[in-house]
């Protein structure tokens, strides 16, 4: 398994560009299930998580075509950037046999029970292995079950898998006791082939969400109300192929965020949306960076000091439990206590014992959190658990005093894209060692 190497202390200086949001990629795949034949997306990141949804994809019956490496246009004499002018996935559906999404395939990536709304929509059967839980907690999909029985769907869960039939789904009212935002995406999908209206409440309004809903807007959806917590779709009888640009990635603009305020950096984000930052700018000014707003991305100056806050995460527009390790990082370097609340997960603290092992004075107490800062940390090999751990362990690195070494990055790279190549041409120090036959 290769590892991360970094020698921290290095100021991050310069201009980054915020890559497609992974968990915008996922859905809009998954949504063209929903129809046949060739659909473009353009500004897919290459990340383990999206190559593992193609494989899905293909194992049904799909065909795709993308460049393994995007040409970039040379930046010609008047344009400071370079394009990249042939970063297209072209994905065809028009041959789906399979309706099926097998364990070996959804035990790596959970969010492949994306494709069971699709599927149901589409093909009136589906068998779906169990995502089965993962680190960051249980992660059941009773929820996602309980949607699109509501819209006429009959489901069995035997061996492992869920078996879903039916005749054609019908409109339906759907309520989300807890906010899910795969479980709204799959209701979503679902309810755009169904016959009649489909009223989802307690949706989730997370960026992505009114993403996918654009998205199949542009397919033929009729969608009313995405990005609150009620929507409203009327089925239609068809849905046609699509050619989107995918949003960027709003957890990996934060991240940087957070790599430039804990290494005492200036960076400017090229890309990045401050709409689907604003809790994490909130919370960054109040630890003392200055954050700018710029035409085409957000510009953050480090704290000096960083001061200590609060945060508590919650479904958006509070602060994303997507951003709880990467911001506890910049904590335990704070003047001060801090204390952070998980709501969303009942599992996401695996990160503490790790930036305990660099020098992190943090303890938990009843789901919470408490990191009393400390004046430095001190780089030490430690284990990445999961996507956004590791991504904390990144940033502890960039600002521990010495070498951090991360090993397991297998799971950085479900999440970011080239981020040791992004970070190094900031002016971090870090390089990826190859494990030995890989
Ligand atoms: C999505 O996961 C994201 N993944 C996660 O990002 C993110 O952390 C999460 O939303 C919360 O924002 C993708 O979009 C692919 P949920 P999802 O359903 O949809 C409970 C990352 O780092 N729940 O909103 O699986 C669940 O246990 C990943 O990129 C049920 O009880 O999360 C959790 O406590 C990690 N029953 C809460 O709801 C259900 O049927 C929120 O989960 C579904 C969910």
């Amino acid at each position: 398994m290769d590892r991360i190497l970094i020698q921290g202390g290095r100021r991050l200086e310069g201009d980054v560009e915020v890559s497609g949001a992974k968990n915008a990629v996922l859905p809009i795949l998954a949504a063209t299930l929903l129809t046949s034949g060739m659909s473009v997306v353009q500004g897919v990141p290459r990340l383990e998580d999206v190559r593992t949804m193609l494989r899905l994809l293909e194992h049904m019956g799909v065909t795709w075509r993308w460049p393994e490496v995007p040409t970039v246009r040379r930046a010609d004499s008047d344009n400071a950037r370079a394009d990249v002018v042939n970063d297209f996935l072209a994905v065809d559906t028009t041959r789906v046999n399979t309706p099926e999404a097998p364990y070996d395939l959804v035990k790596t990536m959970r969010a492949s029970i994306l494709v069971l709304g699709p599927l149901l929509a589409r093909y009136g059967r589906a068998r779906v292995s169990l995502p089965g839980g993962c680190a960051i907690g249980a992660r059941p999909i009773n929820l996602h079950l309980k949607g699109l029985e509501a819209l006429g769907a009959k489901i069995e869960i035997e061996h492992g898998y869920v078996t879903a039939y039916c005749e054609r789904l019908m409109g339906g009212k759907v309520y989300f006791e807890t906010i899910t935002v795969t479980g709204t995406e799959n209701l979503l999908m679902a309810a755009s082939l169904a016959e009649g209206v489909t009223v989802i409440d307690n949706a989730a309004q997370e960026p992505e969400v009114v993403e996918l809903a654009r998205v199949l807007s542009r397919m033929g959806a009729k969608i009313e109300g995405a990005g609150t917590n009620t929507i409203t779709v009327e089925g239609v009888p068809l849905l046609l192929p699509v050619e989107v640009k995918v949003m960027p990635d709003r957890i990996e603009a934060g991240t940087f965020m957070v790599a430039a305020s804990i290494t005492g950096g200036d960076v400017t984000l090229r890309n990045a949306r401050a709409e689907h930052l604003e809790a994490v700018i909130a919370k960054l000014g109040e630890a003392g960076a200055q954050i700018e707003r710029q035409a085409d991305g957000l510009r953050v100056i480090a704290p000096e000091p960083i001061r200590s806050t609060d945060i508590r995460t919650s479904p958006f527009p509070g602060f994303a439990t997507d951003m709880q390790a990467q911001f506890m990082a910049l904590m335990t370097l704070a003047s001060g206590t801090s204390r952070i609340s998980e709501t969303v997960f009942e599992n996401r603290f695996m990160h503490v014992s790790e930036l305990q092992r660099m020098g992190a004075d943090i303890t938990v107490e009843a789901g919470i959190a408490v990191v009393r800062g400390v004046p430095r940390l001190s780089g030490a090999p430690v284990m990445a658990t999961d996507l956004r751990a590791s991504a904390c362990l990144v940033l502890a690195g960039l600002a521990a005093e010495g070498t951090t070494e991360i090993s397991r990055v297998y799971h950085l790279d479900r999440g970011y894209e080239r981020i040791e190549e992004k970070l190094s041409r900031l002016g971090a120090e870090i390089r990826r060692e190859k494990a030995a036959g890989s």
